[in-house]
């Protein structure tokens, strides 16, 4: 086993390498940094001084430590400086053959034990290493953006990666302060492959008009706990950007449903709707890039109307759902009732409807997963009627419990958006991508869910999120919903997602 990494080296001193120096002198490391650019350093240096002073501001660091991390980075003037580093990490231009080029000259720069590693975010680790004589030694360590804020990194691990090299630049990962998951090389690495989901099923929610994109957004944020939805997600980052991510993924997997974008996305990047940047995506922007809210009337209870809802079957209301009903005025038949109120979960309103032989002018389905005080999302089928719509809104108005309306969608919003990200978790395991573990530390921090994917599957029960993913792939016919072998094993067996596969 060899020493730990003491001396490091960092090429590329724009946003990421300035970042990972400081991490890097912060845990003890002496830092060489390097780039192409000798006034990029000089900015870095600064600009790593400025965030440790703001954090001896805050009082988050002392002055002496900052004095001594600064102190521990020095300025490469050549990539022969490096030669006594025991890791040099490129953050350089995402372009293949200028990062192979790079990888060449440093095999030639330092000793034959040093580890090469690339903060590459969507380029191959094993087209990098493959221009190495020694590829062996060559990971990738993938940070997030700001990385001192950010404390996950990705430690990929291509076919010839030594395991001495992975577990190097973990043990330096743990020692920065970062939690580090071990990955297998491919594409979108674990946090961007886990974040396709989330986005793109809202798109596919939006591309079928189950619902504005505002609704949409809303039900994510009140109903799943989601910091920002995926429209909210998509104008944030742009669709410029967002887009040729999604278009890559998709053809990176060959194809593969589950990552296939709806055309309207980039129908709205050729038409200049980036988002923010533009002041005009799904929402509307101001000079200063705040959200331009058109303002929508507050929905008030004062309809008292006669709600029937079965007490048994499949669409019987959760307890969590009659917890919110208490001060309503049930009734014994459907006839004697304004309001039928279902909860189903595989199929969705007019299929309910039609089986169970009830008046469809009446019909709301109440998402039985999701509804809390925090809101609730109603669907209706294309018999429902305006007026049976405002008197079940009306219920939860009374409350000032929010709702939330959508045409027919089997898994109604939150729980459908949910599953697909359970479902793309469980095929990265059942692929070996990432342990079940890694892959919920890397949606947390990384992605800033509300929950790992794997611990939510747990909690909604494996059998309820594969009841949706079928029932979606029985509606829709598309490949995108086949459940992965890794949930249908697990939700069969009632045992939980985090269950490892058994080797022998
Ligand atoms: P940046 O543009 O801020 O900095 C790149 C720096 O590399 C510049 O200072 C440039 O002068 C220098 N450089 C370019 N070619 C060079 C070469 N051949 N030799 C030496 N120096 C060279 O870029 P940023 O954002 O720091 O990204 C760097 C890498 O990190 C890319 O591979 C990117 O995909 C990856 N990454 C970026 C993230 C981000 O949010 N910005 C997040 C995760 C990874």
């Amino acid at each position: 086993m060899r020493e730990e990494i003491q001396r490091v080296g960092v090429v590329g001193a724009g946003a990421m390498g300035r970042g990972i120096a400081q991490v890097c002198a912060l845990a003890g490391c002496s830092v060489q940094l390097f780039d192409a650019n000798q006034d990029a350093v000089s900015s870095a240096t600064g600009f790593v001084r400025e965030d440790l002073m703001s954090a001896v501001a805050r009082g988050k660091l002392s002055q002496a430590d900052a004095n001594a991390a600064l102190q521990r980075v020095a300025t490469a003037r050549t990539l022969e400086d490096l030669a006594g580093c025991d890791m040099v990490v490129e953050a350089i231009v995402e372009r293949l053959d200028v990062k192979q080029q790079l990888l060449c000259a440093l095999e030639a720069a330092v000793g034959p034990e040093c580890v090469l590693a690339t903060n590459t975010s969507s380029l191959s680790v094993t087209a990098i290493a493959g221009a190495c004589v020694n590829p062996g030694r060559v990971a990738g360590w993938h940070f997030f953006n700001p990385v001192p804020r950010m404390k996950l990194v990705e430690v990929i691990q291509a076919p010839r990666t030594d395991a001495e090299a992975v577990r190097l630049l973990a043990n330096l990962s743990e020692r920065i302060g970062h939690r580090a998951i071990v990955v297998s090389d491919s594409p979108g690495f674990v946090v961007n492959h886990a974040g396709r989901a989330f986005v793109t099923e809202g798109l596919k929610l939006l591309a079928e008009r189950a619902a504005e994109h505002h609704v949409l957004d809303a039900i994510l944020r009140s109903c799943a706990g989601f910091r920002m939805g995926p429209f909210e997600l998509l104008d944030l980052t742009g669709l410029d950007v967002s887009v040729p991510v999604m278009e890559s993924i998709h053809s990176q997997f060959y194809g593969d449903d589950r990552y296939r974008p709806v055309t309207l996305a980039r129908t709205r990047l050729l038409a200049g709707l980036l988002g923010r940047k533009t002041g005009q995506g799904f929402y509307a922007y101001d000079g200063k890039g705040a959200k331009v809210e058109s303002a929508r009337a507050p929905l008030t209870g004062t309809l008292e109307p006669a709600v029937w809802w079965p007490a048994t079957g499949d669409e019987a209301l959760p307890e969590s759902v009659v917890a919110l009903l208490s001060t309503c005025r049930r009734v014994e038949t459907p006839h004697e009732a304004d309001v039928l109120l279902l909860a189903p979960l595989k199929r969705d309103m007019s299929a309910t409807v039609a089986e169970l032989q009830l008046d469809a002018a009446k019909a709301v389905g109440i998402d039985p997963v999701f509804g809390s005080a925090n809101g609730v999302t109603l669907m209706v089928c294309p018999g429902t009627t305006a007026t049976t719509v405002d008197a079940a809104r009306s219920i939860f108005a009374m409350q000032s419990i929010k709702s939330f309306v959508v045409t027919d969608s089997p898994g109604f919003v939150a729980p459908r958006v949910v599953a697909c990200i359970v479902n793309l978790a469980c095929e990265m395991a059942q692929q070996g991508i990432a342990s079940p573990q890694d892959i919920d530390a890397a949606v947390r921090i990384g992605l800033g869910y509300p929950a790992g994917p794997f611990e939510w599957g747990d909690r909604l029960d494996p059998k309820r999120v594969l009841a949706i993913l079928e029932g979606l792939y029985a509606t829709f016919g598309d490949q995108r919903y086949r459940p992965s072998p890794w949930l249908v094993r697990r939700a069969k067996l009632s045992m939980s997602l985090l269950t490892p596969d058994r080797s022998f």
